[in-house]
């Protein structure tokens, strides 16, 4: 099958999960407001709806928490078609959220939505909203350098595989090991009851999830003491340079709109990450990969997110020739890059989640940052595979690197929205 409209397709598929201010990852999959994924939906809503693409984001810091954080899910409105809904996670806030947090692509995305604007010659309209949401993009960047960096190193520590976004990556698989899962207790997933059970995470992960959840839950949320006594700590490659990239924008923000004080302060973290990040350099490997905090252990696995260094904006002769080696090595053995997980490891899996499938907003941050260093011809490969995916598919969640099926939920919100970001129409 090929879409025959991809740009009508895509925009039916945002305003069919739509729900008034935010937009569902999947109707049945992903009843909720995920954080990343609305950010990635507000790129999408852009291109033909300016004002909706604002109130994604908007909507998203409506249920920011005191201390700055934001969550990673936002249970508008109850739906039993998820597990864990919001009794598991029991943060007693209002409105009900998770209690963990996901990368911090929205300063990049509100930054993208003021540029295109002022290219539309409708900047200044918008210049208040930019206002109001600079104190939130703030505070929640500032909460990831007190709470999610505690050695001060310019990266940032994950407390959960699904803060990182990349739940079941092989990253995570050694950090997990001393979660205790022997009192999880029973419960039924809902996520097997929607998709095949060979694209998701396996009981073990999901054992995992659970119990760090409940750990959470019994610390009250409190993210000081979480981050002293989780038994998970990862400095994770992805959201270190997530953050990195985030921090540059934001500060760009500040200085549009005369923050003196607060672009200073965002240049601090930005110089803390650029001399502290080569923490997550991998020599053996010759790649970029997450580390565990409490063995100084890395993983040694190079997944998509080892090909997000561009995205950060950091420049690195030796580095960068040994990533792109791998992104070569990796190019010539899959048809669509970018794969999650590289396909030389013995644990790939081309259709299980974040072990092999390619996501269309890692790779949309990966062909942006290869495109900006100046490598066109990289960065319009990946561009291309996304894209070709997408008009040979549909909008999956995630497609096979290796014959292009997709995988997990179908009709998927971020995936249209890629496409109308990147696509320009045509
Ligand atoms: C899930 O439930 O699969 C999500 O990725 C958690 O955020």
């Amino acid at each position: 099958m090929s879409i025959t409209d991809p740009d009508a397709a895509a925009r039916d598929i945002l305003k069919a999960n739509d729900r008034g201010g935010y937009t569902v990852p999947n109707g049945r999959v992903y009843p909720f407001q995920w954080n990343w994924d609305s950010a990635f939906v507000a790129l999408g809503f852009d291109r033909f709806d300016r004002d909706r693409a604002w109130s994604e984001v908007e909507t998203l810091f409506s249920a920011q928490w005191e201390d700055g954080f934001v969550p990673h899910i936002v249970f508008w409105k109850d739906d039993p078609g998820y597990f864990p809904g919001p009794d598991v996670w029991g943060t007693n806030k209002k409105p009900v959220s998770s209690g963990i947090t996901q990368p911090p692509v929205a300063a990049t995305v509100v930054r993208k939505l003021w540029d295109s604007a002022i290219a539309a010659g409708d900047g200044e309209p918008y210049r208040g909203r930019v206002e109001a949401l600079f104190p939130k993009l703030l505070a929640w960047h500032r909460w990831f350098h007190d709470v999610r960096d505690p050695d001060k190193r310019g990266v940032v520590v994950a407390m959960h595989p699904w803060e990182t976004g990349r739940d079941n990556s092989p990253e995570w698989d050694v950090p997990g090991e001393p979660i205790d899962v022997s009192n999880v207790g029973e419960y039924v997933r809902r996520d097997t009851s929607h998709l095949d059970a060979k694209m998701r995470p396996t009981k073990l992960e999901y054992d995992r999830y659970l119990a760090l959840v409940q750990f959470g839950r019994a610390r009250g949320w409190d993210h000081a003491r979480i981050a002293a006594e989780n038994p998970f700590r990862v400095a994770d490659v992805g959201m270190s340079m997530i953050l990195l990239r985030a921090n540059r924008d934001l500060a760009d923000l500040a200085d549009a709109l005369g923050k003196t004080s607060e672009a200073f302060e965002i240049r601090s973290w930005i110089d803390l990450a650029e001399l502290g990040i080569g923490y997550l350099w991998n020599d053996q490997v010759g790649a970029w990969c997450s580390r565990d905090i409490l063995n100084g252990r890395s993983s040694g696995f190079i997944t998509s997110a080892s090909f997000l260094s561009f995205y950060a904006g950091l420049r690195n002769s030796e580095r960068d020739a040994a990533t792109l080696a791998h992104f070569d090595r990796i190019a010539r053995t899959v048809e669509f890059m970018v794969p999650s997980l590289d396909p030389d490891d013995p644990g790939f899996q081309m259709i299980r989640y974040w072990r092999g499938p390619v996501w269309a907003v890692v790779n949309y941050m990966v062909g942006t940052g290869l495109l900006e260093s100046g490598d066109s011809v990289r960065g319009e490969r990946v561009r291309r595979d996304t894209l070709e995916l997408m008009r040979r598919n549909g909008f999956y969640e995630a497609y096979s690197p290796v014959d292009g099926t997709g995988s997990g939920g179908d009709d998927f919100s971020w995936t249209a929205a890629i496409w109308l970001a990147w696509s320009e129409g045509k």
